[in-house]
């Protein structure tokens, strides 16, 4: 069975609460739910959210020892900002897909940009939670 690990970055503890108009109203624990139902004897998942760069830079390099088989990564501001976590996930080996649950190519121009995407092996932008979904199936039929 394919491991795959799905790690949320700044601010994504508080999904459902935070900015509903653009993130809707689904917390982590209805996503974490929702994936391990569809992916249920089909994949195994481990879930991490951090608000701390390093943290998350630690679990990639954790992931990596571990040999999973695929990560999935919002790394929400950090996309945009983190030389560090581009290098994580450059250097960890592992195929990563960087999911957005928002089109951050609609919104304000900071976030046009991700330090992150070039180091992925795909980018899934603005599909809300389904984002996560494709991901997955991406990374456990791959
Ligand atoms: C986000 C988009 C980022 O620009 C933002 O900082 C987030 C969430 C998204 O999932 O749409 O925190 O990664």
């Amino acid at each position: 069975m394919k491991r795959i690990a799905i790690l949320n970055g700044p601010n994504l503890d508080r999904l459902g609460k935070r900015e509903p108009e653009i993130y809707g109203r689904a917390t982590l624990a209805d996503l974490e739910a929702a994936l391990r139902k569809e992916f249920a004897g089909e994949a195994e998942l481990e879930f991490f959210q951090s608000n701390h760069e390093g943290a998350l830079i630690d679990k990639i390099a954790a992931l990596a020892e571990a040999k999973f088989d695929g990560l999935v990564i919002n790394g929400a501001a950090f996309t945009h900002t983190s030389v560090a976590l581009r290098d994580a996930l450059a250097g960890s080996g592992l195929r990563a897909v960087e999911v957005h649950i928002s089109n951050i190519y609609k919104r304000e121009e900071f976030r046009h940009h991700s330090l992150t995407a070039p180091v992925c092996v795909a980018v899934i932008s603005g599909l809300g939670l389904e984002g996560y979904h494709a991901a997955v199936r991406f990374l456990t039929k791959a």
